[in-house]
């Protein structure tokens, strides 16, 4: 195998999308650098925390402000995390924010990867919404691939990100709800599970997908919005107690839908060396 892991690195909108996270840095305060809808972070969180990650070595790729390595330091003693992300001033306050001597925290572009970029092989590589900020299906892919060169035999890569297909089975139950259409940010290409499924990884096998915030999409996506505009006559917004109902339900009763889950749990494991 090349010592590169990639040849070809540029791809749509990749300065605008590196500007885009760096003013999010300047304007927001903790929680809201990296998303608006912060009931459903603690959803995508739980994803991740729910694993048992105690004397595990963990890579994040797009860590941000370092904010779910905080919550993982305080929930597990960890082995060793590392964190990447392609915005400097983002990696220069997680270096600040640092709980143990031992992480690393890189500025890195996760698809300009070689062989050499981490000295170690890791249990649990971890992404949320980061993976979708690279504007090409196949570049994601080869993204992915790569990562998977990183996993440890046992290991498992984690994917926290959105789906395509999912948003289309959303944006179809609003067309019948005669409510506009949702696109993704100018910055992101989510994820085409069609073509995830039928790749054939060379260093990784698809394991599962889970949507698990299938039930918040549809209360807050169809019903919350649906409500905001026939008896509200409102713009739907994320501090709206419809949001906590949402979150609520998600987290107390069971799994009922599966279709609208626009951010989904992609999980990997490493293939068998024959
Ligand atoms: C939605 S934020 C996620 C932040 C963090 N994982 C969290 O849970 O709060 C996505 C992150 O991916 C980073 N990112 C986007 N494209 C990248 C690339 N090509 N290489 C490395 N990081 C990238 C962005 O700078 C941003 O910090």
């Amino acid at each position: 195998m090349d010592k590169k892991l990639h040849m070809k690195n540029n791809y749509k909108f990749k300065t605008e999308n590196h500007n885009f996270w760096k003013e999010r840095l300047k304007f927001n305060p903790e929680n809201l650098v990296c998303s608006n809808d912060i009931k459903l972070d603690i959803l995508e969180d739980n994803q991740i925390l729910n694993e048992n990650l105690k004397n595990k070595t963990i890579l994040e790729i797009g860590c941000g402000n370092g904010i779910l390595y905080r919550k993982i330091c305080k929930k597990y003693k960890i082995k060793k995390y590392v964190g990447l992300d392609f915005v400097k001033e983002l990696i220069v306050l997680c270096n600040k924010k640092k709980k143990r001597k031992n992480d690393i925290f890189l500025h890195q572009d996760m698809t300009d990867l070689s062989k050499d970029t981490f000295k170690q092989k890791f249990d649990f590589i971890i992404t949320k919404r980061s993976v979708q900020n690279v504007i090409s299906h196949s570049l994601q892919i080869k993204v992915i691939d790569n990562l998977g060169y990183f996993l440890k035999k046992n290991g498992k890569l984690i994917l926290i990100e959105s789906s395509q297909d999912a948003q289309k089975n959303i944006n179809n139950q609003r067309k019948l709800l005669k409510l506009k259409r949702i696109y993704p940010p100018f910055h992101n290409l989510f994820f085409s599970d069609v073509r995830i499924k039928k790749h054939n990884f060379k260093n990784i096998k698809l394991k599962e997908i889970i949507p698990f915030a299938s039930d918040y999409y549809y209360i807050t996506r169809l019903i919350y919005a649906y409500f905001a505009k026939n008896f509200l006559n409102q713009k739907p917004s994320f501090q709206h107690p419809m949001q906590n109902v949402s979150l609520d339900i998600s987290l107390k009763s069971k799994l009922s839908t599966q279709d609208y889950s626009q951010v989904q749990k992609y999980i990997f494991t490493k293939k068998s060396v024959k």
